[in-house]
């Protein structure tokens, strides 16, 4: 690791020494991507004192089997949430929906070779799954909070690169439909929050400066503070607002 990133790690260590951190307790949470990165720090940390419905695609081998986990495969690809799936998702009775799961598709994504096919590809598994699962919850009437985590890269304002056409086109549809859905839930008082995670080191950012357990908690406190001043806002895990 370079010596700069050593000293941005460290300074963001250390100015996080002294925060508080949450724990949820007594809730039910379904948490997609549950099987890697962010998604699977959540689910350790929150399968403690909660029922977790966690959402993986295609294995689930690093998950930590406890009774309070129910496992359900969903590849988000096409798009297929049929009548079993729902029940079992509205019978859980969710309280917290955490959007985690995202796909940065092929690295290959330049004006010139990209297509619709893929792009599509990227657009149901991290926009419309997400938009889905959030109706689906709303079924059961005991939603209280949502967590869609996004990316910097979907920001309009500070995007200052071109490429990557699928993944960052994918991020900003899906802080463009937090805001609208943010505002459609205020009167139910549900609060909806849309969250960069960080320069996480991960399968999808193997180059990330923070750990995966440390964003985790950053968004256990923000979901354990539950403030409606951050509803329907692009936040970073130190709570700042950032430009959509
Ligand atoms: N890491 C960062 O620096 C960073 C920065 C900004 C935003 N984010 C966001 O943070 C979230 C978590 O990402 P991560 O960094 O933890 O990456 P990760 O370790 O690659 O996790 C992504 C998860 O999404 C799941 N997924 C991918 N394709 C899927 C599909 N077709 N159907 C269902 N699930 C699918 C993966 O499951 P499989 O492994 O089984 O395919 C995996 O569990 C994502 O929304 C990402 O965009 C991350």
């Amino acid at each position: 690791m370079g010596i700069l990133k050593t000293i941005k790690r460290k300074t963001i260590l250390l100015g996080n020494l002294f925060s508080k951190n949450f724990i949820i307790k007594g809730k039910n949470i379904i948490i997609t991507g549950s099987n890697s990165g962010i998604g699977l720090e959540l689910l350790n940390k929150l399968s403690r004192e909660n029922n977790i419905i966690a959402l993986v695609n295609k294995s689930l081998e690093n998950i930590n089997y406890k009774k309070n986990i129910k496992i359900i495969q969903n590849n988000f690809e096409n798009l297929e949430f049929d009548e079993t799936f729902i029940e079992e998702l509205n019978d859980f009775k969710p309280n917290i929906l955490i959007n985690s799961a995202a796909n940065f598709g092929p690295e290959n994504q330049f004006l010139e070779n990209i297509n619709s096919k893929d792009f599509q590809k990227i657009i149901n598994i991290n926009v419309l799954a997400p938009l889905r699962l959030i109706q689906i919850c709303l079924g059961s009437n005991n939603l209280r909070q949502i967590m869609n985590i996004t990316s910097g890269m979907g920001s309009l304002t500070n995007g200052h690169d071109g490429g990557y056409y699928y993944y960052r086109t994918s991020k900003t549809m899906l802080n463009s439909i937090s805001k609208n859905i943010a505002y459609d839930l205020k009167n139910k008082k549900i609060n909806l929050f849309c969250l960069q995670p960080g320069n996480v080191k991960t399968k999808m950012n193997s180059s990330g400066i923070i750990s995966a357990e440390f964003s985790a908690q950053k968004i256990i406190n923000i979901l354990g503070e539950d403030n409606s001043n951050f509803s329907g806002k692009l936040i970073d895990i130190n709570r700042n607002i950032l430009n959509w």
